[in-house]
């Protein structure tokens, strides 16, 4: 079977996605695949060079990966992918409609407002209270956010996060403690919980070694039931497939749920494959798994 791995992309998350890509190439087990990599620089150029492969392992991040287009290509071009289908991806990317879901669901998830430009109402951000989180409402890997504490700041940060999207997230600040919940082929991995050296999970702490302490937590039995059953919830809702993972954060015993990731990162530094080892899962096959149950 030849696989071809597709990373690079023209989102703000590239540079991660070129990781997560060269550590799926570097670990698929070459006696069962002809690994193909397939690094896209220009939207273009993805229909010719994924041409002859029999199975796409998406490693893109972000716009034009993680979104449904790509899989979306996939599906009009007949080749197999890996993980969520275009609708869950399209969904899941974008914040502001996973949270509609969530709370139709009756799911935790913070307050939020979403704003297109400054000519924003202020009253609607005061009813929230500060601080609040600004985000691209379609980001990843928390780039251009930023918790602030008045309406300068505020002011401030919506007007950066503008430069990265056309939709803005204003989000009550949920200050507890971060976890993530891999979920694989419907099923929750061990719990990671993530104490960042920073003021929260930002893209340095995310990506630099060292730049936060990540290792598995069990909670008392009635939290981490509740939380696995919304993250698995979650997952059901939004329709995911095979792989994606729920992040959330406790406070004072109750989980909000921060945002679904449908292509989690897969770089030496990132939660998915830590949460899969825990489990007795090695990198290699969890690749495997990923490919057996995305062409069931
Ligand atoms: N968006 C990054 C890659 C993650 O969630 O792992
Ligand atoms: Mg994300």
């Amino acid at each position: 079977m030849k696989i071809g791995v597709i990373m690079g992309g023209i989102s703000t998350e590239r540079e991660i996605s070129l990781k997560t890509g060269m550590e799926i190439v570097n670990n698929l087990d070459k006696s069962k695949y002809e690994v193909i990599p397939i690094q896209i620089d220009k939207k273009e150029e993805l229909i010719e060079k994924v041409k002859g492969i029999d199975f796409a392992f998406i490693a893109l991040h972000g716009h034009f990966g993680e979104d449904g287009t790509v899989q979306g290509v996939l599906e009009t071009l007949n080749i197999p992918y890996s993980g969520c289908g275009v609708l869950s991806s399209a969904v899941c990317m974008d914040k502001d409609m996973t949270k509609r879901i969530l709370r139709f669901g009756g799911l935790n998830t913070a307050n939020w407002i979403v704003v297109r430009d400054l000519n924003f109402d202020i009253n609607e951000v005061n009813k929230i209270g500060y601080p609040v989180v600004v985000k691209p409402n379609s980001g990843g890997s928390s780039v251009a956010t930023r918790i602030v504490n008045n309406d300068k700041e505020l002011m401030e940060a919506v007007e950066e996060a503008l430069k990265y999207d056309t939709e803005v997230m204003i989000e009550e600040y949920i200050k507890g403690d971060e976890i993530t919940c891999p979920i694989l082929d419907g099923k929750m991995l061990p719990i990671l919980a993530i104490k960042p050296k920073s003021a929260f999970f930002d893209y340095t702490s995310k990506y630099a070694d060292g730049g936060a302490d990540e290792f598995v937590v069990e909670f008392e039995k009635e939290l981490q039931q509740k939380i696995e059953f919304m993250a698995v919830k979650t997952y059901e809702l939004l329709k995911c497939r095979v792989y994606a993972r729920v992040d959330m954060i406790i406070k004072e015993g109750v989980p909000y749920i921060l945002e679904v990731n449908t292509l989690p990162g897969m770089t030496r530094n990132s939660l998915f494959p830590k949460s899969a080892k825990a489990a007795g899962i090695s990198f290699s096959q969890l690749l495997d798994i990923i490919i057996e149950k995305s062409t069931k």
